[in-house]
């Protein structure tokens, strides 16, 4: 896997320190909800996966033994978290300091993409879903967990209210993506989307464009 421009864009890197904050914060929801709607996801992934936004790690013990997996994170306080459960995890997992807008990989590398919790931080999200459509094979698979903009008043209006001063207490965390909608401008096509807590956070799955051959879909 050729490796470029890795860390070049280090105007999207948030600031580190928060990792142990971030488990301790989602230890309830993840022994809610979440574990489960994050097996299945991961049950999903076929060949070699690309996890964007790892984070500490969270996701990577639900991929099953055998999943070839490569989790990018750029927060190193986050990732070195995530590589101690990388090592714990049945599958064989590589984690790697990077940003989705500038993906660390040639193109038409990676079978599938997932990304959990990481589309409402991501700062620009067009540009993310053009790389992951670029690293993607022709129609391969985009799975995500991502909580977005609801898609009901008076919801949406108190989350695009909330949003700056969430943002700036949460490493930049965005209430207001509509990344079901970004995902499908983005030139994917949607095979699945469930959505949980009235529509706050969905489980999509997608297939990256086939029939484009991956030095086309750059721009
Ligand atoms: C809310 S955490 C989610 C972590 C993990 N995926 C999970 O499900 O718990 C968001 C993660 O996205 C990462 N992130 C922020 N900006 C990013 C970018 N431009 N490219 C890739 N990851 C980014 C953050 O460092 C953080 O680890």
């Amino acid at each position: 896997m050729e490796l470029v421009s890795a860390m070049t864009q280090t105007n999207t890197t948030p600031p580190g320190g928060h990792a142990a904050v971030y488990d301790a914060f989602m230890w309830p929801f993840e022994r809610a909800a979440l574990g489960a709607w994050r097996r299945r996801l991961a049950a999903r992934a076929r060949g070699r996966v690309l996890e964007v936004g790892a984070g500490t790690g969270t996701q990577l013990r639900w991929y099953p033994a055998g999943a070839e997996v490569t989790a990018l994170e750029p927060d190193p306080g986050m990732a070195a978290r995530a590589r101690r459960r990388a090592a714990r995890a049945p599958a064989t997992i590589t984690v790697v300091e990077g940003v989705a807008e500038g993906l660390p990989f040639a193109a038409a590398s990676f079978e599938t993409a997932l990304t959990s919790f990481s589309f409402c931080t991501v700062a620009d999200p067009a540009a993310a879903l053009r790389e992951l459509r670029r690293v993607l094979i022709p129609g391969g698979r985009l799975l995500m967990l991502e909580h977005v903009h609801l898609p009901w008043q008076p919801g949406r209006r108190l989350q695009s209210w909330a949003t700056p001063a969430w943002a700036a207490a949460a490493g930049g965390c965005r209430l207001d993506r509509d990344t079901g909608r970004s995902v499908r401008e983005a030139g994917f096509s949607v095979l699945r989307e469930r959505s949980h807590v009235l529509g706050w956070i969905v489980e999509l799955e997608a297939l990256s464009p086939a029939g484009l051959r991956p030095s086309s879909v750059s721009g």
